[in-house]
């Protein structure tokens, strides 16, 4: 057996190959065209803030906070952690620039890694990627209802077919309080059948224990009550309406009371979406995208109240659907030309038509190694390019090239500086 290499990448942190890296830009460049569309603008924040902001804005008693956060201390003495997330930060910067001056809402996205020390299972890493939309400034149920059609459409701009929003509310401050009691007065006298974590869940959160998965909590919950029924008049009000603006816009969602989402900022609406392959029936669909209204997490980050509602695409698990369905990446980057030559004199001529090919902005794939004519054609073939340009000893004297068209075999020879417009003549015509 081959000896395992000494250097790994750490566990849950994944290279992106080459070979993958269609599917990333393929999403990137989606969801850029999308944020465009929606008003969004880019927003980078650090990768590091201090740990302080996520305690305060993702919760103490979120899973990301109790267990999940790469955090370090620097020279100075600060904790600072890397980001498990990008909600508190980019609010954080939004404060700091004094963005709720401008005129609202501000529409603020940001694409990048986050850091989780998760226990690796599939389609959970400790380095992944989120595509991250944020509204700040709205109150209105309209922006729930367009960020979640945002993503919506990123997905569907993907090409995924079986799409489904699950939707809830978790009320506010106005009503959630008088609702953990009910909840935790039930889940209290049912304590001794309950899992072990939801046992703790029952002290300090007890809103989680509707998203517990445990075979055990599955008939407690189904008696549980339902945060929906205990709503005050004001978020049953935005529910309605955002519910109301999703029949508007035809969106496929279906109400899941249990869904309570595992962070603490929330307020009213939450969402996530799923792809649901039937073919792929077995495998629990795991959340591609998930988010909701914040609209306390301005007072927890800087003293303000700020109206606010966004969402993150989980990029990792949207490429590995992509893959499993086949949903390919149009090849955007494909070469329809290659160019081959032989000799020193006709690898300078090369290099040379090989610029006038990307002012051009025809995609290219060359070899400029010492390989045999034949090594160069095999590759060609092997990269299906329609056209190869042949640069010999004699063509490079003549300033000539051939041009070998590598569906039919046949050739021709052209002026060297007539390359690039018959490539283009014949690239159209194609068309
Ligand atoms: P989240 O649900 O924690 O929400 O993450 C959003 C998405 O990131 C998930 O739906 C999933 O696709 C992906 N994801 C989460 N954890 C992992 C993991 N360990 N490995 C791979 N992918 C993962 C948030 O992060 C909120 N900040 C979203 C938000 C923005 N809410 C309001 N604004």
């Amino acid at each position: 057996m081959a000896k395992k290499q000494k250097f790994q990448s750490p566990q849950g942190m994944h290279d992106i190959l080459p070979e993958d890296q269609g599917y990333f830009e393929k999403l990137y460049s989606t969801a850029e065209n999308i944020a465009a569309f929606y008003g969004f603008e880019k927003i980078e924040t650090p990768i590091l803030e201090f740990t302080e902001l996520y305690e305060k804005g993702t919760g103490l008693n979120t899973d990301i906070v109790e267990k999940q956060m790469f955090s370090l201390r620097t020279k100075g003495g600060d904790s600072l952690t890397m980001r498990p997330e990008f909600t508190p930060g980019v609010m954080r910067a939004f404060i700091q620039h004094g963005m709720m001056n401008l005129p609202q809402p501000v529409k603020l996205y940001s694409i990048g890694p986050v850091f989780r020390y998760e226990s690796p299972q599939a389609g959970r890493f400790r380095q992944f990627r989120q595509v991250n939309f944020e509204v700040f400034g709205e109150k209105s149920p309209a922006i729930d209802a367009q960020v979640i059609q945002a993503f919506y459409n990123l997905l569907s701009e993907l090409k995924f077919k079986n799409l489904v929003i699950e939707v809830n509310s978790i009320g506010a401050s106005c009503c959630r309080p008088y609702f953990k009691k009910i909840l935790t007065s039930y889940l209290r006298s049912r304590v001794n059948s309950l899992c072990l974590d939801c046992k703790r869940r029952v002290r300090e959160n007890p809103l989680r224990f509707l998203d517990c998965k445990e075979e055990k909590c599955q008939p407690i919950k189904a008696q549980a009550p339902q945060i929906i029924d205990h709503l005050c008049e004001e978020c049953n009000n935005h529910f309605k309406e955002t519910l109301e603006f999703l029949d508007e816009l035809g969106l496929p969602y279906r109400l899941n009371p249990y869904l309570v989402r595992g962070l603490d900022y929330y307020t009213k609406t939450v969402f996530e979406i799923f792809n649901e392959t039937p073919s792929l029936e077995g495998t629990l669909p795991v959340a591609l995208i998930g988010g909701g209204r914040y609209d306390n997490l301005g007072k927890v980050v800087g003293g303000k109240d700020i109206p606010a509602c966004g969402g993150a695409a989980g990029v990792e698990r949207i490429v590995n659907e992509m893959k499993k369905n086949k949903l390919r990446v149009s090849a955007d980057t494909k070469k329809e030309v290659f160019l081959a030559q032989v000799g020193d004199l006709a690898k300078k001529k090369s290099l040379k038509l090989f610029e006038e090919f990307r002012k051009a902005k025809i995609p290219v794939a060359e070899s400029l190694s010492k390989d045999s004519l034949k090594v160069q054609l095999t590759r060609a073939d092997r990269l299906n390019v329609r056209y190869a340009l042949i640069l010999g000893q004699k063509e490079a004297l003549e300033k000539t090239v051939i041009l070998r068209d590598m569906k039919n075999g046949i050739q021709d020879t052209y002026k060297i500086e007539k390359a690039v417009s018959e490539i283009k003549k014949r690239l159209k015509r194609k068309k």
